[in-house]
């Protein structure tokens, strides 16, 4: 068996901030065109691991590797085109729903075309909702849809995704799931999924890292979840995956 493309790699990140030691040596790769899902404690370093994937922040040591080229030669508007992130709290900017899809073009100087943004409307389930609908107006499930149509926008080929159905009700969350595993299956979009629902991580993933106090502590295909080789992640996952 051939192994699988890396659609990121990470060699021994290590990272801080404020004295804070968050980030312990992190090494391991994201499959291209799967879906990885990533779980662990409340401050285990899930969301800094995303910050740096964005360039927003970098590791004090290590190297991150993105599509086979490290991160740090990326211009920042070929790495927004690449990788793609949403969060948990969908942030929009007030006015219409256009206003809003429009906005990753506007950044690039670009004008994006309404039979496109139709396009991205109908690909994640809103071909209900016209562009003119004013944001405030939105279900929480809906905003989240079309935080995820605005990333699509770049058509990037890595998706990161924050905790972005912790606050919606159970048939918004599976739209969300299904949502998800469509744009995985149609485009090929690699997909890293923080989740704090080890039952998502498990049905929604192919593989599953878990992270612990700032360490990458087990990794594999997700059924590892039902039975995990080590001790912290055994206790992590007890009595949370049937
Ligand atoms: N700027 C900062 N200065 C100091 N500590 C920080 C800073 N940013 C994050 N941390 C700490 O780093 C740790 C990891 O935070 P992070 O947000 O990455 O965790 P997480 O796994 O995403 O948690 P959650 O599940 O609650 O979202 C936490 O202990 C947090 O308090
Ligand atoms: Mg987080």
């Amino acid at each position: 068996m051939t192994a699988p493309v890396e659609a990121i790699r990470f060699d021994h990140i290590d990272y801080s901030a404020d004295g804070v030691h968050i980030l312990k040596s992190i090494t391991g790769a994201i499959p291209e065109g799967k879906i990885t899902t990533l779980v662990g404690p409340s401050g285990a370093g899930k969301t800094t691991l995303f910050k740096l994937c964005n360039g927003l922040q970098s590791p004090d040591s290590g190297e991150i590797i993105i599509k086979e080229k490290r991160i740090e030669n990326y211009e920042p508007i070929e790495l927004r085109r690449n990788v793609g992130i949403a969060l948990q709290k969908a942030t929009m900017i007030s006015g219409t729903v256009q206003k809003n899809l429009e906005l990753p073009s506007k950044l690039q100087g670009k004008e994006l075309k309404e039979g496109r943004a139709n396009d991205l409307l109908k690909m994640v389930g809103l071909s209900e909702v016209s562009l003119q609908k004013k944001i405030k107006d939105l279900s929480g499930g809906q905003r989240q849809k079309l935080s995820i149509a605005r990333t699509l926008v770049n058509r990037p080929d890595i998706l990161l995704l924050d905790e972005i159905t912790s606050s919606l009700d159970s048939v918004s969350r599976q739209d969300i799931e299904k949502l998800i595993e469509k744009i995985n299956d149609q485009y090929g979009t690699t997909i890293l999924w923080i989740t704090h629902n080890l039952q998502q991580a498990l049905s929604i993933g192919h593989y599953t890292w878990v992270m612990m106090d700032g360490e990458l502590v087990e990794t594999g295909e997700s059924n590892f979840l039902r039975n995990p080789q080590n001790d912290r992640v055994k206790q992590f996952v007890r009595g949370e995956v049937e």
